[in-house]
This record gives structure tokens, sequence and C-alpha cells, in this order.
């Protein structure tokens, strides 16, 4: 094991690294949660261990950085950082022992977003503003003036009268998340490079050499402190931030003062959930005791307030190292890659996968397989790769050739389009995702019908097609795992209850290309049945609203389909409905009843009795059998007339059918 000593000393140089990387250059390793971990750990060892403790260590000072670069700039007063807590019960001990220590236990705290941006300090002379700082190593930070006059929300002069002669503000330059987005994608179109963060971007953007190019990048900014200040003209901090708003500046309106921990607990909540509906980032937030003179009292050390704690959010950034880069086939044959990572806790739950959405994605990362990388999580979405951190491989990653289920070859779309796609439509991998998708809730909604089920049912090969599911007996589930007696019977309920739905949840089902819930419900009710659209024509598609050339020629083309075709008749023998809800009526009073039709109808064409015929529960079949029940008879009817005749099946006319679907009706 490393001795302690060592390990302080490595932990010391591992930061000092971090310091420079990231307030040079704008850049990290690491994520800040994990720098923050980094920054915990010495802390600990050295309060264990205060014999290899040294007064220069990065956990007693302002960590932070003057480059040469600049004119260096002396503040007035020192610009310190803050005490961070991790969790509600550390902010609570720091809160009691504020209380305890002012003997105060109606003491009166704000609390503050902290703001996740780069601190500036501004000096105003009477009332004009003179100088604009960075934080630097926060007794001398970087002459950064001219690029600080191009922020918006800065006033050059302080809108009220008679303005301390010497004010110092402080607060946060940050970029709206908006306006970060479009600006990363600018600069990763001109350069190749991405910013990891907004705050990295807001950093960058204020230390640039021409204030021109700073001007261009939408920089704001929020006041949250003060510095030295001639005289006192407010005795609180939350009367500091509105006489603020009087100089012109712009107050973030989330702040709430609390007199009890339980009121700031509740206000933790609401910012827990509402951070991600604001349009700037926020990674925490800042307690402060409200009274100036309190302030005083507690003090400060080399490097933080004793009056002030930041609570920080569990961080949405991680570092982790990619395994693999795996490729996965979907319902429509296109060949997805997602990455394989390993296990990182995020946002408070342990990460090991990661979407890629597309090889272009890769390509523009330029992430293979070894790299350390840096994934974030926003919101409840799934976790993304935003950047490498360390490329680790030496050779770019390749699109696969070949399907990842069926090796069969995989196809690029188009020139324009970034889609691989395996073409062949048995592909395995393709028919397991069309199954899992027929049977889900918003389609056919078979109720109970897993993707484990369908997994187990492919292997004891019970399925090679979507009909096939309207074949699958108790047995066959009583044969999976965990299968009983009610769960089997519940399923077969469940599969005779989905041969009632609707034509349109069964056309969404079949899962045709571009083919949604909202067009499936437009085609279903422009033409009712499925025998229909058999025949519709693409320019009688295409003259359907909301159906455009793509779609019209993916109706066309799947409903043409011979083996299309014979799925769909298969599932109608198996007496699914095949019908738009409005002809299907009540629908069970030919259950069971089967006819065929033969010769010229005049009333009805045969279409329209076949329609008829299937609202009311019947089926229509092709060929007269023992089994037919009635044959429907026209002009010039011939070998089937012979048949029913010869088999002595019932035979009616249209005179015949009117008076059989009256009764029926
Ligand atoms: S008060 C003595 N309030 O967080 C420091 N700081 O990690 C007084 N920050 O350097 C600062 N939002 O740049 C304060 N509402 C807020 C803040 C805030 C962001 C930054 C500030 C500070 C850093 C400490």
């Amino acid at each position: 094991m490393e001795n302690i000593q060592n390990l302080i000393k490595r932990l010391r140089e591992e930061l000092v690294r971090h310091n420079a990387l990231y307030y040079d250059k704008n850049e990290s390793e690491i994520s800040d949660g994990e720098y923050d971990a980094l920054v915990r750990k010495l802390e600990c060892l050295e309060q264990e261990y205060p014999l290899f403790a040294l007064p220069k260590s990065p956990t007693k000072k302002v960590s932070g950085y003057v480059s040469s670069s600049f004119r260096s700039i002396k503040h007035a007063v020192p610009m310190l950082s803050l005490d961070n807590t991790y969790s509600r019960d550390e902010t609570a001990s720091w809160y009691e022992k504020t209380v305890k220590k002012l003997n105060n236990s109606n003491l009166e705290f704000v609390i503050e977003p902290k703001i996740d941006g780069v601190s500036a300090n501004l000096m105003y002379l009477d009332g004009v503003l003179v100088v604009g700082a960075t934080r630097g190593d926060g007794k001398t930070g970087e002459d950064v003036t001219e690029n600080i006059k191009t922020i918006q929300d800065i006033p050059h002069k302080l809108k009220i009268e008679s303005p301390p002669s010497f004010f110092e503000l402080r607060g946060e330059v940050y970029i709206n998340k908006s306006d970060f987005k479009k600006f990363n994608e600018k600069i990763f179109y001109s350069t190749g490079k991405k910013f990891a963060n907004s705050r990295n971007a807001a950093s960058g953007s204020l230390r640039q050499k021409n204030f021109q190019i700073t001007a261009e990048r939408k920089l704001r900014f929020f006041i949250h402190s003060f510095g030295k200040i001639e005289k006192g003209h407010f005795e609180k901090q939350s009367e500091f931030l509105k006489y603020c708003q009087s100089c012109g500046f712009k107050l973030q309106s989330n702040f709430k003062i609390c007199n009890s921990f339980e009121e700031m607990s509740k206000f933790m909540d609401i910012m827990l959930e509402k951070k991600f509906l604001l349009n700037y980032e926020i990674d925490g937030l800042v307690i402060k005791v409200n009274n100036l003179r309190l302030q005083s009292e507690l003090g400060s050390t080399n490097k933080s307030p004793k009056w002030a704690v930041a609570f920080k959010f569990p961080s949405k950034q991680a570092t982790t190292k990619l395994i693999k880069i795996r490729s996965q086939v979907g319902r429509t044959g296109i060949i997805t890659p997602s990455a394989v990572l390993e296990p990182v806790p995020l946002s408070g739950v342990i990460i090991s996968h990661a979407t890629l959405h597309n090889f272009e994605e890769i390509e523009r990362l330029n992430v293979n397989e070894g790299d350390i990388v840096l994934m974030e999580r926003a919101g409840d979405v799934i976790p993304k790769i935003v950047k490498v951190m360390r490329k680790e491989s030496k050779s770019f990653f390749k699109p696969p050739k070949k399907c990842p289920s069926c090796g069969s070859e995989a196809v690029k779309e188009s020139e324009k389009k970034v889609a691989y796609r395996c073409i062949n439509l048995e592909c395995p991998a393709q028919f397991r995702r069309h199954l899992i998708h027929f049977v889900s809730r918003n389609a056919m909604d078979i109720d109970g019908f897993g993707e484990s089920i369908v997994d187990q049912l492919l292997e004891k090969k019970k399925l090679y097609k979507l009909s096939d599911i309207y074949r699958l007996s108790y047995d066959d589930f009583m044969a999976l795992k965990f299968f009983k007696n009610r769960k089997a019977s519940n399923l077969i309920k469940a599969i005779a209850e989905s041969k009632k739905r609707s034509l349109s949840r069964l056309i969404f089902a079949l899962g045709i290309r571009h083919i949604g819930e909202k067009v499936s419900k437009i085609v279903a009710k422009r033409f009712k049945t499925m025998e229909a659209l058999f025949s519709v024509s693409f320019e009688d598609f295409s003259k359907v609203q909301e159906v455009g050339e793509v779609l019209a020629l993916s109706l066309r083309e799947f409903f043409k389909n011979t083996t299309v075709r014979h799925v769909i008749e298969d599932m109608a023998l198996n007496g699914v409905n095949m019908m738009e809800d409005e002809t299907y009526k009540k629908g069970s009073q030919l259950e069971g009843r089967t006819f065929v039709l033969t010769g010229e109808l005049e009333r009805y064409s045969r279409q329209k009795a076949s329609e008829i015929i299937k609202s009311l529960g019947g089926k229509v079949t092709s060929s007269v059998s023992k089994k037919t029940d009635y044959v429907l008879t026209g002009e010039n009817a011939g070998s089937k007339l012979a048949k029913a005749k010869e088999l002595d099946v019932n035979i009616i006319d249209e005179t015949g059918f009117e008076k059989l679907i009256n009764i029926m009706r």
C-alpha cells in the first residue's frame, strides 16, 4: 500500500495539475465531481495526519491562476472560495454550528443558486466601471476590463444618485444553456473542438485577447457579493442584492430568506427540481448569513468565509472508460452504436451504457474503445458522451460492414444520411424488435407480453412471423420459465382480446417504416379496411392529408409486398379485426360464421360485402368447404356455387344477405 505521506503528496500534485489545466486552459481531464472528491480526500487525510499538512496545500488556499497574458490586478479585498457540503445532513450540521456560534436561534439566512460560471470582480469609482478582473488566485486577478465591458448585464455607470466612491462588486459571468448549445456547435464546426461545459466556455470567452470575440459570445452576469465598499449602504445580503438591482444589475429571482433549516430544506427540494427548467447552469445553492455585521463576526479563513457554505448538487458529469462500442439493429434495420462503459456513479445512479446516436457522432467525438470519456446526464435524459478527456486508442472507429445480428451487408442509407441499415427482411434482430413493438401498449396492447417472453418464444422457435402470435397455445406459454397456470391463461386471454383492436392500431403495430400512431389513424379512417389498403395506389396514399411522398411510398411498398399480405391474411384467418372502429360496431353477431363470395353482386361491391361480414365478426374465405356457413352469390356465379350445392352449404343472394344482416344487426 502507498504510504500516507506519498499519497498526500501525490494528491496535492494532482490537484495542482488539474487547477492549472482548469484555470489556465479552460479544460479539464476530470469532472467537477471527481475534482471535488479529490479535494475531499486530501482534506480528510490532512486533518487526520496534520504532520503532513502544508500551509500551501491546494486545500488551504483559493485555487486559481494568473496568466501572464493579462495585466494583473490586485483585489482590494481578496476573492475567497466557498466550503462545500454534499448532503442535507452536512448542510444541517453547518447550519447548527453557525446558529450555535452566534448564539442566535432566530438567525436569518439567504439561500441563492450557485451559478456555474466564472467569478469576476468589478471596480466602480464614483459609480463608473473602471476595472473588471478575474478571480485569479484570489488576491490578484487578470485585467479583463475591455472584455467585461462587452457584457450587456454589466452597467458601465451605476444608475443611482450618489454611488459609493469605491465599490468592488462581485458576481458570476456565465453563458445561457441555449446560447451555449448554439455556440458550442458553431465552435465545433469551425475548430473541430468543443467545450465540455458552459462554465469552461464562459471562462474561455472572458479571457480572450480580442474583446470583439468576447462580445460575440453572449456572456451574461449575475451579481452575488461584494468586496471593498467605501461606506455601508446596506445591512443585509438581501438588501445588497436589491441595492444592486437599483444600480442597474439584473437580479436573479431564485433566492429566498429563511429563518429555519426546514425552510431551507424545502427551498433545496424546489431548486433540485427547478434547476432543469432554468436557462442557466447551477451546480448547487449558496447559503449565507443574511446580516452583514454577523458575517464579520464569524469572519473567514484564508480560503473561505465562515458565514457561507455551498450545498453542491450531485454532479451530472463523470469521467470513465469506454470499454466497447456495440452496434444494435432496430426494428427498421437501422444499425445504431451504443457505448459500454466502465460503471461510474452519475447523478445518484451507476451508469454503464450510453447512447451514441449514429456513426457520425462517433466520428465527430473522435472516440474509440479504450478512451477516457466525459459523461453527462442532464435531467432524466439517458447519459451521453460529451467529449473525449484522454485519448487512449490509436485508431479511428469504423462503422460495421455487416449487420451484427444476421451478418448481411450493412448499407449506408444515402450520402446525406448518416444511418447504416441492414436490408435483410428476415434479419432476426429486426424481427425481434417487430414482435416487441407489435405487442406493445400503443400497438396491439397484449398485456403481459414482455421482452423476455418474446425472447423465450423465439428461442423455442414458436415465432417465425408476426401472425404466429395468434397461434400460440396455453401449452406454449406453460413451457416458458416461471409460467404458472394463471399467467399462461391471462396471456391467452390478452391475445384473444387484442384481436379486437382497431385497424389503426394494427397498422401502427405492423411497424411500417415512417408510419407512426398519428398517420396510422389517418390512414385507417380514410380507407377503413385492410382489404382496401392492399389496393390503394401510391397516388391515392399521397393524396391523404399528412401523408407525403416518403410515407405514401412506404405504405404502398408495404401493402404490395406478398410476404406482408400473407402475414396479414394469416392474422385475419385467426380472427384479428381488419377494420376501423366505426365500421366494426358491436362486431360479434357473425362471430365464427364463414362466408364465400362468388359472382357479381349488384348492390354491394365484393369489398363492401366483405367489410360488412367482418364488421359483424364473420370471416370471408376464398374457397368453399364443409366449414363454409354461407355462399353469397351474384350474377354469373361459377364453380364455387356448384361446390356449395355439392356440399350442401347455405346459398344466399343479396336479398338473403340483407335479411341476414338485418336480423344480425
Ligand atoms: S458568494 C466568498 N454566491 O462560487 C465567496 N458565490 O465556489 C462569496 N458563486 O467564487 C461568493 N454563485 O464565484 C456566492 N450565489 C453565489 C454564487 C457564488 C456562484 C461562485 C463564486 C465563488 C464560487 C465558490
